[in-house]
């Protein structure tokens, strides 16, 4: 016997506006990806191997947000839209730190897209999607705190010893790991 429909048809009472904003979400998270998959890319063609390698581990990471969210929507029989994704910039400006200015701020548009998720889930009083966003809060607080810690190591690159530190910064930004989510068996 199938379950209650919901709003859309679906098997789930899961509230219609939470649906479209976490569909939402999965294609700006989807997108985030897309976008340090160009830094990452970009970062290879000047030669600087370990920012490439950083942001490739980066665009991983983004993709793992995105399928978690798409793996709550279907752990709550909810219908996943996926939407168009436009495409990132693929050349950036020099000096190597204009990227990394792009990303945190990238990273404050995102959080602010979260926060505007716990509201809404607050305001419909959808408690599992509230508790599920709280680990989106603390990854946003960790996501920008990495794009301005590296910042403000490249923002000490603009004097004679800059060089040397650019290079030791992407030796440090080599060394990203990359620690996939867990997600469900499938
Ligand atoms: Fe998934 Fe960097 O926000």
């Amino acid at each position: 016997m199938g379950g209650a429909e919901g709003e859309r048809g679906d098997k789930t009472q899961m509230n219609g506006k939470i649906l479209d904003a976490i569909n939402e979400q999965i294609k700006w998270e989807l997108y985030s990806s897309y976008l340090y998959l160009s830094m990452s890319a970009w970062y290879d063609s000047i030669g600087l191997r370990g920012f490439s390698h950083w942001e490739r581990i980066q665009a991983m990471e983004e993709r793992d947000h995105a399928m978690k969210f798409y793996d709550y929507v279907l752990s709550r029989g909810g219908i996943i839209e996926l939407q168009a994704i436009d495409a990132p910039p693929s050349l950036w400006e020099s000096p190597p730190e204009k990227a990394f200015e792009y990303q945190y701020e990238h990273e404050q548009s995102v959080t602010a897209k979260i926060d505007n998720l716990v509201e809404l889930a607050h305001e419909e009083h959808d408690h599992a999607t509230y508790n599920l966003l709280q680990w989106f809060v603390d990854e946003q607080v960790e996501e920008e705190e990495n794009a301005r810690t590296i910042l403000e190591k490249l923002s000490m690159a603009s004097d004679e010893m800059g060089m040397n530190i650019l290079f030791m910064v992407d030796k440090e930004l080599a060394a990203r790991g990359y620690h996939p989510l867990v997600t469900p068996d499938y």
